[in-house]
């Protein structure tokens, strides 16, 4: 037997007790390395005449292409074993991760948005940063008029006034989108229902800075008071439930004439104002303020370019925050508590 042979009976031998890849990178080593078996056995090829020389050269290099092929095929068995026979306890628990959800106004805008499209209003958004003029002016408040105070309103110092619009603001409400929804839609009928972000410098238990409001606006010929009440008794019973009121108490606001604040039946005492023959402690009278509204001013339908004596409107303004925290069931005593983003309140919903 010649050493070529010799050697690949010495490899057989060593493979099959090769049972891991260490033992499989250890025999590479041995056999292939630089300083390993096969190189070993070319160092005494000089000796050798050149026929010789030729033969054992092709002779060695089969073994090499053949140890490696050994090499590659016995790894893949072993690994396959090692997967086949791996251990996995199943009694140990499973990873938990976190489920998000929701915040409680975004839920809120949600179910909103679905009560009134379910009449066929569509959802508009319209600017956060806002022109006086579309808050103001075109609502029937020129400027230095009084009923502006009612709105404090954040000014962008930086921005230079517009000849036209005034000064920019971040928007104090979303009647602000008003105007802007008569200037796009050009002809009635107009069935909208704007939600949007608003602010205003106030931070007490009914207020934040940053808060939510949701306007209607409805616009076409022969539309009445009984529409507006009408549609905001459908909300409120959706929202609520069926088992409330509502009712429309007179108000003053610029832009709509006749105005009204609606009112809701309380959903503690339900509308009697005593509970066990005392004052309902949530409401004191049986009723709870619930938004404004009223029939849009002639003015606001005239800035929009909508002719008041074709077309007559209503519009009402939510305050989202508020109908929130007025819902059976939820019942928060602080606004402020929405914004904190402590998790263990947000997680609750
Ligand atoms: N924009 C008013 C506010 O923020 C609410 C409001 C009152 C909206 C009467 C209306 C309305 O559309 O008709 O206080």
């Amino acid at each position: 037997m010649n050493n070529v042979d010799k050697l690949h009976l010495q490899f057989k031998k060593d493979l099959s007790k090769s049972t891991s890849t260490s033992d499989l990178d250890n025999l590479h080593i041995k056999y292939l390395g630089r300083k390993g078996l096969i190189n070993k056995l070319l160092q005494s090829i000089y000796k050798l005449r050149p026929e010789e020389k030729k033969e054992l050269g092709k002779k060695v290099n089969e073994l090499k292409t053949s140890i490696n092929q050994l090499i590659g095929v016995r790894r893949q068995e072993v690994l396959k074993k090692a997967k086949s026979t791996s251990y996995v306890d199943m009694t140990l628990p499973g990873k938990q991760y976190p489920k998000g959800s929701l915040h409680l106004v975004s839920y809120a805008i949600e179910e909103i948005s679905k009560i009134f499209q379910k009449i066929g209003f569509i959802r508009m958004t319209y600017p956060e940063v806002e022109w006086e003029y579309f808050s103001f002016d075109a609502l029937n408040m020129p400027p230095g008029h009084p009923a502006r105070d009612d709105f404090e309103t954040f000014f962008i110092d930086y921005s230079p006034k517009n000849l036209k619009y005034g000064k920019m603001i971040l928007s104090p409400h979303t009647s602000s989108g008003q105007v802007r929804e008569m200037l796009r839609v050009k002809k009635p009928p107009i069935r909208m229902i704007n939600i949007a972000k608003c602010y205003r410098p106030n931070w007490d238990t009914t207020h934040t800075p940053m808060f939510h409001q949701f306007e209607g606006l409805c616009i076409d010929e022969n539309i009445n008071i009984t529409h507006l009440k009408g549609t905001i008794d459908y909300f409120a019973k959706e929202f609520f439930g069926e088992n409330r009121e509502i009712r429309l108490r007179p108000a003053h606001f610029q832009f709509t004439e006749p105005s009204f604040e609606p009112d809701i039946t309380c959903g503690v005492c339900l509308g009697k104002g005593v509970i066990n023959e005392r004052k309902c402690r949530v409401c004191k009278s049986g009723w709870l303020e619930l938004a404004g509204a009223g029939m849009v001013h002639p003015n606001v339908l005239s800035a929009g370019g909508i002719d008041p004596e074709k077309y007559t409107g209503w519009a009402f303004g939510f305050g989202i925050e508020r109908v929130t925290m007025m819902k059976e069931g939820i019942m928060l005593d602080d606004m402020r508590i929405l914004y904190d983003n402590d998790i263990r309140f947000l997680s609750q919903f």
